[in-house]
């Protein structure tokens, strides 16, 4: 939540500032604000709104000159998002800027205290306080800029990533984080600072993360200084060869960042079983598996944590390890699982599942994992990020930067790294046949052509979006293996289209969902045709004796879900276990053109931000 993006070189900082400002607005689009330092004056643009709103003002408001600045965009946590409240902020005095990602949750008692000591505050902000804060510690105790900051910061509970300029100091840009990421990127006789990399990914490829408690003094010409923030100590900060490309990043000719990562999950589900699945030679390998292996095989219980989407692929895994490795799974919302007292054992295997991994309750929930003795293995798609550091083992999805708020292909991603896993357990406990065991390790390969397949349905899933564009409420209905899939094309549709819509277990209709149906209420029922397909079949009788408008789907080929359906969307066929990665296609196709059709901010959807910092 929130983007940082900061310059200190030779070029100009406006364009390098604006453009990584637009590139991290996934992270929060409330405001947007940035200070720019031209060797005389510090200049201040901030206002409610998108990055563009921020560009309109600059250009009327203030020169762009200076190679020293610093930006940022929100997603409001304290403080509604206004002008005033939008960072950067200043302390009192004017001479020091900061911008902030995360919270301070004891900014009230610190501004009670600074306020005693005639402190002015202009804004509903912590970071207001925050700064100054600093400029208490800074005058009262005469320090430098990055001393101040520090022993601010060692009075300061909550996350933070920070980025503060001091105009005394104005060769100096200094940052730190605790909870909140912040990479370097060091160029020649420059540098960048931001939420991730993608704003500088075109200037340097080599890039420094801070780590938690870890504070980095950058200065023009000299070498970066990393610190821990709690006894000064030096760091050798570990410099990483960038993977990501410039083409990851933009839209590639599609309308939204959505479609286009829609439209990658063939190649990315492909990149995340390469080198990993040898299915003519009967393999799967996996280092931070098969490193592990021996506490996946006596585990007693898999615990899967994580939030949304992820807790949805977490839901798939666990049918899918149970079938095929007979392991009990439990799957909890990491929320709930870090405060509620939960039992966890030291032969519990924890997979914790994140897109970002930054998400603040899962990493909350590893810790507390780990703190009991449990082996937490880490399925994350942004390399280097805090999961994938605080987890024991792990193995990356390789879905490439996702962009679009909603996730889609980190979805498919997450479910293709947990079937690998779960066809290795099997193997190694030898619970599945070594034909059926060859047989998933084919299909599995021939995912990505099916899932190609799959993206066909585009056309008829806008044709029926634009039928039911303007319904209040939707349902999602799917057993087994395709219940999860069911929460998640209803959440799909409520987050970028702001419909209603409820997931259930088809079964589950009878007990209470049914009152909704009426001849205005779309049932969207995943109807493969494996497993429970005659339950799922009486299940659609049951809506369509109740009027209810049925859009199904099917396998290529069905005839009986046809026959009763209002519309059908065809899949082709694969095993069952192995649905989800092609049903999901059309519901994500779905909810992408309803939004669109109803004019919604697809990529950016009111009130959600990507990578969840805050708890
Ligand atoms: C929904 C969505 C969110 C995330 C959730 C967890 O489309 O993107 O529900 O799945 O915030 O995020 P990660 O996976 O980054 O931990």
């Amino acid at each position: 939540m929130c983007g940082i993006v900061g310059y200190i070189g030779h070029r100009d900082a406006y364009p390098i500032i604006i453009k990584g400002l637009k590139r991290l607005e996934y992270r929060g689009y409330d405001s947007a604000g940035l200070v720019l330092y031209d060797g005389k004056d510090l200049k201040l643009c901030k206002t409610k709104g998108k990055v563009s709103d921020l560009e309109e003002k600059v250009a009327k408001e203030i020169s762009t000159e200076g190679h020293i600045g610093f930006g940022h965009t929100r997603w409001a946590t304290h403080g509604v998002p206004n002008d005033v409240n939008s960072h950067p902020h200043f302390s009192n005095s004017g001479k020091l800027a900061i911008v902030h990602n995360g919270i301070i949750e004891n900014y009230e008692p610190l501004k009670k205290e600074l306020i005693k000591r005639g402190y002015v505050f202009h804004s509903d902000t912590d970071t207001e306080v925050l700064i100054n804060l600093i400029e208490d510690v800074q005058k009262t105790d005469n320090l430098k800029l990055g001393k101040a900051v520090q022993v601010a910061l060692n009075q300061v509970v909550g996350a933070y990533a920070i980025v503060v300029f001091d105009v005394n100091k104005p060769d100096e840009l200094v940052c730190a984080r605790l909870g909140s990421p912040l990479a370097i990127g060091i160029g020649e006789d420059e540098y960048f600072v931001a939420s991730d990399a993608s704003p500088f990914i075109e200037f340097t490829s080599n890039a420094i993360y801070l780590e938690d408690e870890e504070m980095a003094i950058i200065r023009l010409n000299k070498p970066m200084k990393v610190r821990k923030i709690k006894d000064d100590s030096l760091v050798d900060p570990y410099v990483q060869e960038l993977q990501m490309n410039l083409e990851q990043i933009e839209k590639g000719g599609y309308e939204h960042f959505m479609l286009k990562e829609i439209y990658e999950q063939p190649n990315v589900i492909k990149d995340t079983y390469r080198g990993r699945l040898l299915a003519n030679k009967g393999i799967i390998q996996m280092s931070g598996v098969e490193d592990n292996l021996e506490k996946f095989t006596n585990a007693k219980r898999i615990l899967i944590i994580a939030c949304g989407t992820s807790w949805h692929a977490g839901l798939v895994a666990e049918y899918v390890i149970e079938e095929f490795a007979r392991i009990p799974v439990e799957v909890e919302y990491a929320s709930e699982f870090r405060y509620r007292n939960p039992i966890i054992n030291k032969d519990d295997v924890v997979i914790a599942i994140s897109q970002s991994g930054e998400t603040a309750d899962t990493l909350a929930a590893i810790k507390l994992a780990k703190e009991n003795g449990a082996f937490v293995f880490g399925v994350c798609n942004v390399v280097g990020s805090s999961i994938s550091r605080e987890t024991d083992a792990g193995a990356y999805t390789h879905a490439g930067p996702e962009i679009g708020v909603a996730s889609t292909k980190a979805f498919t991603t997450q479910i293709t790294i947990l079937t690998l896993i779960a066809l290795r357990l099997a193997k190694a406990k030898g619970t599945m046949n070594h034909s059926d065991y060859q047989r998933y390790l084919l299909e599995l390969e021939m995912i990505p052509e099916k899932v190609q397949e799959a993206l066909q349905t585009n056309d008829v899933a806008k044709t029926i979006a634009e039928i039911y564009k303007d319904v209040p409420n939707a349902l999602y209905l799917g057993r087994g293996f395709n219940f999860p899939v069911a929460l998640e094309g209803a959440l799909k549709l409520k987050e970028i289209s702001y419909i209603h819509a409820e997931g259930y277990p088809a079964a589950e209709m009878k007990h209470g969902p049914i009152a909704l149906i009426d001849e205005q209420m779309p049932v969207i029922v995943i109807a493969p045709n494996k497993g429970h397909y005659d339950k799922v079949v009486s299940n659609i009788q049951e809506i369509k004796s109740r009027s209810g408008k049925i859009i199904a789907v099917v396998t290529k080929g069905d005839t009986q879900v046809k026959a009763l359906a209002d519309h059908v969307i065809e899949i082709p066929e694969t095993s069952e276990a192995l649905t989800p990665l092609l049903t999901t296609i059309p519901l994500q196709l779905l909810s992408y053109h309803i939004a669109v059709l109803r004019g919604c901010n697809v990529d950016q959807p009111r009130n959600l931000a990507k990578s969840v910092t805050v708890e």
